[in-house]
């Protein structure tokens, strides 16, 4: 036998140990079924090159809604359905709450912080964080005032538009920006401010740059940070300079701080320091002020603004859905008085379209990395401590079963016969259960106010034919939705 052959047979061999190995593991194991991995790939090649939230999705479709999958050589869990989510994230909440890796955050940021944490660690500061974040937690303004004060700025940034068509893409999200800042910084931005442009360039290229493959290459193989540590240069420049306007932050509010009178999220959590300094388990601690600052910061950016951005290309193409807005708005709140949070309840058909808008925009199709906390039996099957687990929520949000027509944008889905607003279990963009999104209550005021703000000053007029808008060009990969740009008019009403 010649050398070369040799090498080929022996090869051929490894591979077919490596093969058996993995699927004598997931046997003995008792994962969930999946697609078969390959050696040191695993089942990236199920992967590449397409949306990952599709292809997903697809694999469920395929495997049921509980499957499992190979990145490299670590397994993970893909969850889909509604029974099935609600099963893992309601029934066993505790042993799901882990956060899964995010290798291209983790690299700076460790497991630090309440996006990050898992464990006693998350469960304190996620506790506190809630606190906060609930409308009286922070001192003398209400959140719902910090709003409605951003909300008219905006409004009088869109007059001086004067009719003419604008892209509204940079205003939608300074205002939502100036919002998260209010809540952890103490005060919102001018528009202008050469420091706050700087600071939203940052947020916004890193977006771009997770949306990259390289990125998500990355987080499937987060071995080639730990060794390679120069491997995303631009974003981890820019993660470090977030992170260092951050501690600037805090060093200034440390100097000015009042006790009896905080005026933010960062000052709360350095009263919360102050008191539980002899505590031994360090939860209250600098590196956790500063990664739960930049993590709220990042994941109440985006989210928001995308919503918002897509909210207002989808009212473009249904001007009847406008009309019927401005109906009610002009019933229950007038043309004069500033919106607040009491008219929601007596605005049903603004509040479905509210809804409808955030499950067709579908912002994280796929939530956000879990991990369980201790071995856990699922559904018959031995999930290990540790493993990474997506819930899709998209394949909740796009059911046929539980919408009536997902496909379309109508907001009908929630509504009943006599037009009152109608709940639905399947509304999950927050994700649900004990980790869902803690945002959620400040996300839903902000695409209130927002939405029925600036449908009280104007009305919408597209620069094309409604009918050939088109509601596809929405991008998403999984860790964001990039909508891209457009132009409308406001006019006054
Ligand atoms: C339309 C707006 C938003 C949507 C659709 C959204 C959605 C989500 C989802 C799906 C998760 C993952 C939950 C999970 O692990 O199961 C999440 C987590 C999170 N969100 Fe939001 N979010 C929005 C706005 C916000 C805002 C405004 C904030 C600001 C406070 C925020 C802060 C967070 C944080 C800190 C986490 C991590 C929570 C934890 O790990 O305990 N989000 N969000
Ligand atoms: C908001 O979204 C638009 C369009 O997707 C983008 O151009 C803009 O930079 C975003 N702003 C922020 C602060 O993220």
């Amino acid at each position: 036998m010649e050398l070369g052959e040799a090498a080929t047979l022996l090869l051929a061999f490894c591979i077919t140990c490596l093969l058996l190995s993995a699927w004598r593991r997931r046997r003995s194991q008792r994962l969930p079924p999946g697609p078969f991995p390959l050696p040191i790939l695993g089942n990236a090649l199920n992967l590449v090159g397409r949306s990952l939230p599709q292809a997903l999705k697809e694999l469920g479709e395929k495997y049921g809604p509980v499957y499992s999958l190979y990145m490299g050589s670590s397994p993970m869990v893909v969850v889909s359905g509604l029974p099935a989510v609600k099963e893992a994230l309601l029934q066993q909440g505790d042993a799901f709450s882990g956060r899964g890796p995010f290798p291209v955050f983790q690299h700076l940021l460790k497991d630090y912080g309440v996006g990050l944490s898992s464990g006693e660690r998350w469960k304190q500061l996620r506790r506190f964080s809630l606190m906060t974040l609930k409308s009286f937690g922070m001192g003398k303004r209400s959140i719902e005032e910090r709003i409605q004060e951003e909300a008219q700025y905006l409004v009088e940034e869109f007059r001086k538009t004067r009719g003419v068509p604008f892209n509204p893409s940079f205003l939608f999200g300074r205002a939502v920006a100036n919002i998260i800042c209010s809540v952890i910084f103490g005060d919102r931005f001018v528009y202008e401010d050469p420091r706050f442009l700087s600071l939203l360039e940052l947020v916004d290229e890193n977006f771009h740059l997770l949306n990259t493959h390289w990125s998500q290459f990355l987080n499937a193989f987060p071995q080639i940070l730990k060794y390679y540590p120069g491997a995303f240069p631009s974003f981890m420049r820019n993660l470090q300079q977030l992170k260092d306007f951050v501690l600037n932050e805090i060093k200034t509010h440390q100097q000015t701080l009042d006790p009896s009178c905080p005026r933010d999220f960062i000052d709360c959590f350095l009263i919360k320091m102050e008191q539980e300094s002899a505590s031994s388990q360090h939860v209250f601690a600098l590196e956790n002020l500063v990664s739960s600052t930049i993590g709220i910061f990042l994941a109440g950016i985006e989210t928001v603004n995308a919503t918002l951005q897509y909210g207002f290309l989808i009212l473009q193409k249904y001007p009847e859905i406008i009309e019927k807005i401005h109906t009610e708005l002009d019933l229950v709140i007038g043309r004069e008085r500033l919106p607040c949070m009491e008219d929601r309840k007596r605005m049903p058909y603004t509040e479905a379209v509210i809804h409808e808008i955030q499950r067709f925009t579908d912002v994280n199709p796929m939530g956000l990395p879990r991990a369980t906390i201790v071995d856990t039996n699922f559904r018959g099957y031995i999930i290990p401590k540790g493993t990474t687990v997506f819930f899709l929520l998209t394949t909740v949000l796009n059911d046929p079963t539980l919408f009536e027509r997902p496909e379309t944008f109508n907001p009908a889905h929630f509504l009943d016969e006599r037009g009152c607003f109608r709940k639905s279990e399947a509304f999950v963009p927050f994700s649900i259960g004990k980790r869902n999104c803690l945002g959620e209550g400040l996300a839903r005021m902000e695409l209130f106010l927002f939405f029925v703000s600036i449908l009280q000053s104007f009305t919408l007029k597209p620069t094309r034919d409604p009918k050939d808008i088109d509601l596809e060009v929405k991008i998403s990969n999984g860790i964001g939705l990039v909508v891209p740009p457009y132009q409308f008019s406001l006019l006054p009403r």
